[in-house]
Order: structure tokens, then C-alpha cells, then sequence
């Protein structure tokens, strides 16, 4: 068996995996990534496109921003469409100068990738059977499988950052650890294609067939969804399907400009919700898709990452900095706070712009549901006020400082 030894083992290399470990760097805290899969095959999943300022300062600060700076597209705003008209969310209006900025997962891991290999990190792809141990000692080890030689890792910390389906989660008892899940019974069917954008700026559209979203990853690219049955299968959408359902859904003007082309990826998206608590077991954090999930609407998942990896960067970075051990439980508490915001308003947006026929809360059936949701949508798109609420939630609720 080889021994290995490090401060912090991260287990995954998706972007909260890898923007943890470069931050970590930056401050000469030394980190080990393990990866289960290929580099190529987590650079072959096609997920979010719209980064929080938080988020984009933070990869700023990893000294990761520079492509993100040049290639990047700030969006000001958003269209939402509904009832047949055209609502702008002028984000940077609305919230005081904030907006977001439109790049997507892909690249910032390629970049993140890029950083970390540029600097000699240790990264172990294709790590098999990983598993911590003793994460309530000072002494965490973590063992894993590479290359058919068996490893050790001694650390004193494991940054569990291995998404939905990891080990690090599955390895706090169960007796400690709640799990909340919802989920709804539709998903987002997603259509990559190199095709000129229909619109410069992402246009949510609730229409009677169901959500539709015009997204965007530069003027060549296209990223589109249209809400789904759970029980539908990605095989039996064909792209000629798939646009003409998409079509449907836009408004007319953008409908016309509509330029279609063969998809480069297509996938069904389910749509739930699910958190984890506490964060923490010891000195195992969940950080990311490890400990939660959010439905797509509010393109909350990989801020919400970000926001994590944030928290736990300061936490970290006191531990070795300034010696305090005490700050170490923080990490969970000051974590979920957000993370139930991020939640709660991708849960209300989703509800405001999907289509429901099965949803019901208490004692409301799904027609009473949907008129009350249709109603709250156009409440809050008729006021300033209510844009404004939107808008603030949309660009990233601030950071907590330790
Ligand atoms: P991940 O990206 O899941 O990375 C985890 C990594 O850990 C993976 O590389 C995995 O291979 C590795 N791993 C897993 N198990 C092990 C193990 N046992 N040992 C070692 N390594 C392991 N968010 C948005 O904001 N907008 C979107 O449009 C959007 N679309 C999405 C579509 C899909 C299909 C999915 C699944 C998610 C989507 N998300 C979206 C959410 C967003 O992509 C995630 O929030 C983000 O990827 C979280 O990053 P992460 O690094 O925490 O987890
Ligand atoms: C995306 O571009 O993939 C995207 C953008 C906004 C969302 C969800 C997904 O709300």
C-alpha cells in the first residue's frame, strides 16, 4: 500500500472539488483531489450556465478568472414571458448595479482543471473505492484504488465535494444526517447545439404546454430546455421533436428567429429538491451536489457549490492561518443558511412558471394550485417591488463572513 499525505483530501473533481482545492492553494494549504472518473468524461457533462458575481470573484480570487473575464457574457437581465407578454427583469436596475454572468460549467472546470495542473497539485482520476475513515479523529484517512495499487491518505481534513451520488455523504451514519427531498414529477429536457442563439439575454417562458428556457453559452451556442414528464425517455425525443416543441413555447418574435440544428447533447434533467444536514460529520464536510440539490429555475445549483466551497475556503483558511479550531463546526450552519434560501426560491419560481397538473399543497387541489401560482406570477411582475425581489434573489444573496 502507498502512504500519501496531505491536509485536505477532496474527494471529486467537478467544480466544487476543484475550485476548493486551487483556493486552498492560493493560500499554501496543501490538497489532494480523487476523481472516480476520467478528466474527459466530467468535462462531458453538459450542466449550469449562469454564474452569481459571488461566484465569479471567487474563481477571480482562485486566480481562475482570466478566461471567464475575456469570454464570459455579463447578462443585465432576463426575459420572463407569460399570459402572451414580454417582462424584462433588469437585474442591474433592480439590484443596484449587480448582473450575472453567462459561462458555462464546462469551462470553468476546463479552466479550474487547467490551474490545478498548471501548478503541480496532486489529482488521482479514475480513483476507485474511495472511502474516509475516522473523520471524527484528527486523523482522517482516506483509501482508494488507482491503477490497481491500493493508497492511503492521512489528512486532517476530507472535503467530501463528489455530488448526489458520492461516498463521502453515504459514509456519515445515517443516525446522524436528515435528508429532505421533494420532487416534482416533471424534468427539463435540455438541447445543446452550435446554433446562433435566439435571444442575447436567457428568456423563461410559462407557456400552457409547459416551461420553456432559452439559454445561451456564447453567440455560436445554444442551450434550451422544455419541461418534460418524468415518464418521458430522452430516446423518444427526436431534435426535429424538440425544436418544434420548444418553438411552441417561445414568444412569437423570438419563435421566427428561431435557428434549429442538430443536437451535440440532449438529456432529461429531473427536477427536485434535496438537502442535507448537518453538513459536517467531524472533519468530513458535504460540499455542493454532496449535501444539496435545487431544481434548475432559479440556476441555483453550482452557485449554491460555489457559496459552500466559499465557507468552507474561510474556514479552513482560519484553521491553518490563525491556528482556531473552534471555527471548524461553523462551516455547516453558515453553509445551509444559504443553501435554504437558494432552495426555497428555486422551489418559487419553479412553482410560479411551470405547469402543474398534479401538484396540490394541503388541502388545495392542482387547478386552485396553479390559478394561485398564476396569480402570485403576475402579482410580482406588475410591481417594481416584486421585480425587484426576483432580481435580488436571482443575482446571489451575499456571502457570510466567518
Ligand atoms: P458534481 O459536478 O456532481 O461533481 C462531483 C464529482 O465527484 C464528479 O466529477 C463525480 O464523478 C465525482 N465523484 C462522485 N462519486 C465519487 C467517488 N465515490 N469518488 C470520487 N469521485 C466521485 N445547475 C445550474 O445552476 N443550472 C443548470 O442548468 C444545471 N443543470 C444540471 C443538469 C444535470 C443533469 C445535473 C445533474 C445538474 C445540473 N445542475 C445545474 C446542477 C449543477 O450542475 C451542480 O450543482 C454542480 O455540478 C455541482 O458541482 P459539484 O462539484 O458539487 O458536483
Ligand atoms: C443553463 O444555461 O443551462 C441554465 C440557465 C439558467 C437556468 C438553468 C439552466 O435557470
Amino acid at each position: 500500500m502507498k502512504s500519501l499525505n496531505t491536509r485536505v483530501a477532496i474527494i471529486g473533481a467537478g467544480p466544487s472539488g476543484l475550485l476548493l482545492g486551487q483556493l486552498l492553494a492560493t493560500r499554501g494549504i496543501d490538497n489532494i483531489v480523487l476523481e472516480k472518473e476520467t478528466g474527459d468524461y466530467v468535462l462531458g457533462r453538459i450542466r449550469a450556465g449562469i454564474l452569481e458575481h459571488g461566484f465569479v470573484d471567487l474563481l477571480r480570487e482562485a486566480g481562475c478568472g482570466h478566461r471567464l473575464d475575456a469570454e464570459g457574457e455579463i447578462h443585465d437581465g432576463f426575459d420572463i414571458y407569460v399570459n402572451g407578454e414580454t417582462h424584462y427583469i433588469h437585474l442591474r436596475e433592480l439590484t443596484g448595479g449587480t448582473t450575472v454572468v453567462c459561462y458555462g460549467q464546462v469551462e470553468i472546470t476546463h479552466d479550474l482543471m487547467d490551474a490545478r495542473e498548471a501548478a503541480g497539485l496532486v489529482s488521482y482520476y479514475e480513483a476507485l473505492d474511495v472511502q474516509p475513515h475516522d473523520v471524527l479523529s484528527d486523523h482522517p484517512r482516506v483509501s482508494f484504488r488507482h491503477q490497481g495499487e491500493e493508497y492511503e491518505i492521512a489528512c486532517d481534513f476530507v472535503a467530501g465535494c463528489d455530488g448526489y451520488h458520492g461516498v463521502a455523504r453515504q459514509s456519515i451514519p445515517e443516525s446522524e444526517r436528515t435528508e429532505h427531498h421533494t420532487a416534482y414529477p416533471f424534468g427539463w429536457l435540455g438541447l445543446l447545439s452550435d446554433t446562433p442563439p435566439v435571444s442575447k439575454e436567457l428568456i423563461y417562458c410559462k407557456h400552457e404546454r409547459g416551461f420553456a428556457l432559452a439559454s445561451r453559452r456564447s453567440a455560436e451556442r445554444s442551450r434550451y430546455y422544455v419541461q418534460v414528464p418524468l415518464t418521458d425517455r430522452v430516446e423518444d425525443w427526436s431534435d426535429e421533436a424538440f425544436w418544434d416543441e420548444f418553438r411552441t413555447r417561445l414568444p412569437p418574435e423570438a419563435a421566427e428567429r428561431l435557428i434549429t440544428g442538430p443536437s451535440i447533447e440532449k438529456s432529461i434533467a429531473p427536477m427536485r429538491s434535496f438537502i442535507c444536514e448537518p453538513l459536517q460529520y467531524g472533519n468530513l464536510f458535504l460540499v455542493g451536489d454532496a449535501g444539496h440539490i435545487v431544481p434548475a429555475t432559479g440556476a441555483k445549483g453550482l452557485n449554491l457549490a460555489a457559496s459552500d466551497v466559499a465557507a468552507l475556503f474561510q474556514v479552513l483558511a482560519r484553521v491553518y492561518e490563525a491556528g482556531d479550531r473552534y471555527c471548524v463546526p461553523r462551516y455547516s450552519e453558515i453553509a445551509l443558511r444559504r443553501v435554504w434560501h437558494g432552495v426555497r426560491f428555486s422551489r418559487w419560481l419553479t412553482g410560479m412558471l411551470h405547469r402543474f397538473d398534479t401538484e396540490t399543497t394541503g388541502d388545495l387541489p392542482s387547478e386552485i394550485y396553479s390559478r394561485f401560482k398564476q396569480s402570485e406570477l403576475e402579482y410580482f411582475l406588475a410591481s417594481e417591488a416584486g421585480r425587484r425581489v426576483i432580481a435580488e434573489q436571482y443575482v446571489g444573496l451575499p456571502y457570510e463572513t466567518l
